[in-house]
């Protein structure tokens, strides 16, 4: 089987599949107030139409798919799709990335249907700041959410954290507590300027190394260790005496982009190469034709770019935003 290596020598292995564009919450890093002018139904990708998507890739290689929004969960019957894509064969590691607030409800379905992994978005403890942050008030469904995925026996559970400088910071010490006394892996992002110029950004952006600094203030030990199940970015630890675990995911600070194994397909059916970028394909004038397919997958490779070099751009100013044209919640993160 000939595998999906970019022109700079990167295998690629992982899917990440958004169903939807659309979202219940409002994050104040990922979409604005009043939404975006969303995908008409039409033009998603059929459940059939994304299996195909996934055959073709798993035949050059694809093995870890993530299934994103969007938020995933708004899109009816998503278990049906899970339990299709469990059956392709080469697909090893179906994952979920969720806000939480419809969790509870279908925890135990996507459970049977072959989901193996969730993510799920947890930004603060506080409800009042819940409801600043996302814009809506659903932190207690969420933290159902948590406690149901727990009970149907996904394992392990990751939490992501995306620091907010002046918003959430001075809660890094309770989320450290949190994976410290309890079975979950916290993982703290950096806030990424996507797709518009984010004024938000300028203000928010705020770089992990605190994480680090506040857990050896609070007393803990911390050291690395090998990747919590996972096939992202994130650069894993472990606490002397903890239950839990943390990670760190930090695109601006310090970009990972040398070991990218990934590719993303939108909603809207376009395979795109690269989170930062322009560039992407899309599938829906192959769709009927294995071959083509087959021949999308290996031009992304061939126009996937190095990297972002986003960082230094973003540091002097050359840069405010990063050049898509698509907000975080039409990429699926
Ligand atoms: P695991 O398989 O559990 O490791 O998943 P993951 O970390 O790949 O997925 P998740 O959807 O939970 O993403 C966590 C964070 O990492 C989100 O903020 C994503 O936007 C970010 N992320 C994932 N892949 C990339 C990438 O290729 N580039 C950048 N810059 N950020 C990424
Ligand atoms: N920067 C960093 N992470 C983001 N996410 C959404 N928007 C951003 C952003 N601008 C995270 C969400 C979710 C994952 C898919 O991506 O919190 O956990
Ligand atoms: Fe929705 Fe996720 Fe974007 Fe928040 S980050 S608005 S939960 S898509």
């Amino acid at each position: 089987m000939e595998a999906l290596t970019d022109r700079f020598g990167r295998v690629h292995n992982y899917l990440r599949i958004s169903v939807t564009d659309r979202c219940n919450l409002r994050c104040v890093y990922c979409m604005p107030e009043e939404g975006v002018a969303f995908t008409e139904s039409s033009n998603l990708l059929t459940y059939d139409q994304i299996v195909e998507v996934v055959e073709a890739g798993a035949g050059l290689g694809i093995k870890k798919l993530r299934i994103t929004g969007g938020e995933p969960l708004v899109r009816p019957n998503l278990d049906r799709l899970i339990a299709r894509l469990a059956d392709i064969p080469g697909i090893d590691d179906i994952s979920l990335t969720t806000n939480g607030v419809f969790l509870a409800k279908q925890a135990d379905a996507l459970k049977a249907a072959g989901l193996n992994r969730v993510n799920i978005s947890l930004d603060t403890l506080d409800p009042a700041r819940f409801a600043f942050i996302a814009r809506r008030s659903e932190l207690r469904r969420v933290m159902e959410g948590i406690e149901a995925a727990a009970k149907a026996g996904f394992n392990p559970i990751k939490l992501n954290c995306v620091l907010l400088k002046g918003i959430n910071e001075d809660e890094i010490a309770a989320f450290l507590k949190m994976a410290y006394e309890q079975p979950l892996h916290v993982r703290f992002i950096e806030y990424m300027p996507i797709g518009h110029a984010d004024d938000n950004w300028r203000k928010m952006y705020l770089p992990l190394s605190r994480v680090l600094e506040i857990a050896e203030e609070q007393g803990y030990q911390v050291a690395r260790r090998d990747q919590v199940k996972g096939n992202g970015p994130s650069e894993d630890f472990e606490f002397a005496g903890g239950v839990g675990s943390f990670g760190l995911i930090h695109p601006i600070s310090d970009h990972f982009c040398k070991n990218c194994n990934r590719l993303r397909l939108t909603a809207d059916g376009n395979l795109k190469p690269c989170l930062y970028w322009v560039d992407e394909l899309n599938v829906k004038s192959a769709l009927g034709d294995s071959d083509a397919l087959r021949r999308m997958f290996a031009k992304a490779m061939d126009i996937k770019p190095e990297n972002h070099e986003m960082a230094a751009k973003l540091a002097d100013g050359a840069l405010s935003h990063v050049p898509t044209d698509r907000r975080m919640s039409q990429i699926g993160g």
